[in-house]
């Protein structure tokens, strides 16, 4: 089974979208930074700090060609160890290779709290990471892109879930921030056309406390103390924080093929203005 490789900028969500990738997928989860600070028994500050970024360097280079033996995994890759031609090379022939990007701003926002990344603790984030980004744009740009700006981990999951699978993502109906104001407050969905699925992502945000009758009661199943569940396609599944639903590719992706599933017509008075 070919891996599934993230890379990207710092801050652009690969640990946390890995993680979730490997769970949903049932894979082992492999973050190269955390490896080469379990190997080497110091944090990165200190391997940069202590001996330098080129000995930091030499250690992704380890990782990243032994990684590249293995199969089945999903590996979020330090920010710059696809930058390298070998390491890049190596770990592209082990599968299917995705670059997470985000704007400056919300890069900045992600990392500023943290002291862990040393090419950021400077006195000038902000500039850093614009120089940074500048400097390793051709590079990054070589992988397949996956926007991650106003979408959750969650959503960025499924979308590369997708992309995995061989779909093709043809467009996106977010209707999230519709449903947060109309529906429910914590209530999160997105969906999209994916070339053979319809893919809906439901996320209830941590802590809220979801009534039992709303309008969702009779539209779209029954809401159970903050879970949810939802019947589609004549089927109930149970939904909880996090969890997406997929319809398999064999259910026709227009949106009259939908009528039957009484999710689909919790989306259907904005669907077509949504739709692109
Ligand atoms: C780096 C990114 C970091 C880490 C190190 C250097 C980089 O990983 O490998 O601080 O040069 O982009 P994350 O992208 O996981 O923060």
């Amino acid at each position: 089974m070919q891996n599934i490789i993230l890379t990207g900028f710092m801050g652009t969500g690969k640990t946390t979208v890995g993680q979730l990738l490997a769970e949903r997928l049932q894979r082992p989860f492999i973050d190269t930074d955390d490896l080469i600070v379990a190997r080497d028994g110091r944090s990165i500050a200190d391997i940069f700090a202590q001996d330098g970024e080129a000995a930091f360097r030499a250690w992704e280079r380890t990782v990243a060609l032994e990684l590249a033996q293995r199969q089945g995994l999903v590996i979020a890759t330090g920010g710059r160890l696809m930058l390298n031609e070998k390491n890049a090379a190596a770990l592209a022939a082990s599968g299917q290779v995705f670059c997470l990007t985000a704007v400056p701003q919300t890069i900045l926002a992600r990392v500023q709290d943290e002291t862990k990344r040393p090419l950021l603790n400077v006195p000038n984030p902000a500039a850093q990471i614009q120089r940074l980004l500048d400097e390793r744009k051709e590079g990054y740009g070589r992988f397949r892109q996956i926007h991650t700006d106003g979408k959750t981990a969650g959503q960025i999951a499924e979308e590369i879930i997708v992309l995995v699978r061989g779909g093709k993502i043809m467009g996106f109906l977010d209707i999230a921030n519709r449903l947060h104001k109309e529906l429910l407050p914590g209530l999160r969905v997105q969906s999209f056309w994916g070339e053979q699925m319809l893919v809906i992502t439901v996320e209830l945000v941590a802590g809220t406390i979801v009534p039992q009758h709303n309008h969702l009661h009779e539209q779209a199943g029954t809401v159970i103390s903050g879970d949810l569940s939802l019947t589609i396609a004549g089927e109930t599944r149970r939904l909880k924080p996090g969890d997406a639903y997929i319809i398999p590719g064999d259910v026709p992706h227009s949106a009259e093929a939908h009528t039957d599933t009484r999710l689909f017509e919790l989306f259907s008075p904005v669907r077509e203005e949504y739709k692109y």
